[in-house]
C-alpha cells in the first residue's frame, strides 16, 4: 500500500504583511495543506493570529483550478472550545488541539466534529500518547510535536521519532484512517527519517518560507519522500 504524503507549510514563518499572497504562492509551489499556528500567549509564550485572519485567508486557500486547500489549524490555546468553534466558523478544514489544554478532551473532539471539521490531537515532546487509549476512534489526525510549541525555526528533537513510531503502531492497530503529522524542525534533509518512522504529513515553516524558491524546497522534500 503506498502512502499519500502531504506537505503542510506553516505560515508562522511567512511574511505577515503579505499573508494572502504568501498563501497563494506556497499553494502554487505545491503545498497540500496550509498549516495555521494559533498561539495565545498563555498556553505558549507567543501570540499569533485568530479566526478573523483565518477567515480572511480562506478565499486565498484554493488551487488554480478552484479546488480548496484544507486549512490545518493547530491550536496552541487554553481553553480550547470557544476558539475551536470560532475556527470552524472561519473555514478551518482540520482543527487540532493539545489534550493538556482542554478540561474535557472527548467533548472538545466531539464539538469540532459536530462543527463539520476533522479533529486532531497534538502531543508535546514530553507528553505521553496515553489519552489515545480512549479517543483514537474519534479522531482524524495525530500531530506529534518535534519541537516545543511556540516558535518557528527550532531544531528537531530526535525522541519525536520514537513517538511517531508508537503513534503509527496505535493507528495501524485501530484500523482507522488517521493522518500522522509531525511539526517542528522539518527540512528536506530529515523528512525521510520522519517518514520512515511512520509519518505521512509534514509541517514545515522556516524551511520553506526561509527560502526564496518555495517550489524548489517542496520539490526537494517530495524527492526525499519518493
Ligand atoms: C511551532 C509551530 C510550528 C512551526 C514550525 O509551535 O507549531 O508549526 O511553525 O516551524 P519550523 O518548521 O520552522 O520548525
Ligand atoms: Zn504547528
Amino acid at each position: 500500500m503506498s502512502t499519500t504524503y502531504r506537505i503542510a507549510p506553516s505560515i508562522l514563518s511567512a511574511d505577515f504583511a503579505r499573508l494572502g499572497e504568501e498563501v497563494k504562492q506556497v499553494i502554487a509551489a505545491g503545498a497540500d495543506w496550509i498549516h495555521f499556528d494559533v498561539m495565545d500567549n498563555h498556553y505558549v509564550p507567543n501570540l499569533t493570529f485568530g479566526p478573523m485572519v483565518c477567515q480572511a485567508l480562506k478565499p486565498h486557500a484554493v488551487r488554480a483550478d478552484g479546488t480548496p486547500v484544507p486549512v490545518d489549524v493547530h491550536l496552541m490555546v487554553q481553553p480550547v472550545d470557544a476558539l475551536a468553534a470560532a475556527f470552524a466558523q472561519a473555514g478551518a478544514g482540520l482543527i487540532s488541539f493539545h489534550p493538556d489544554a482542554s478540561g474535557h478532551v472527548h467533548r472538545s473532539i466531539q464539538a469540532i466534529k459536530a462543527a463539520g471539521c476533522q479533529a486532531g490531537l497534538v502531543f508535546n515532546p514530553a507528553m505521553p500518547l496515553d489519552v489515545l487509549d480512549w479517543v483514537i476512534e474519534d479522531i482524524d489526525l495525530i500531530l506529534i510535536m518535534s519541537v516545543n510549541p511556540g516558535f518557528g525555526g527550532q531544531s528537531f528533537i530526535d525522541s519525536a521519532l520514537r513517538k511517531v513510531e508508537a503513534a503509527r503502531r496505535r493507528i495501524d492497530a485501530s484500523g482507522k484512517d488517521i493522518r500522522l503529522e509531525v511539526d517542528g524542525g522539518i527540512k528536506a534533509d530529515n523528512i525521510r527519517r520522519v517518514a520512515d518512522a511512520g509519518a505521512d504529513t509534514f509541517v514545515a515553516g522556516s524551511a520553506i518560507f526561509g527560502q526564496k524558491d518555495y517550489a524548489a524546497v517542496i520539490a526537494a522534500m517530495r524527492a526525499q519522500l519518493a
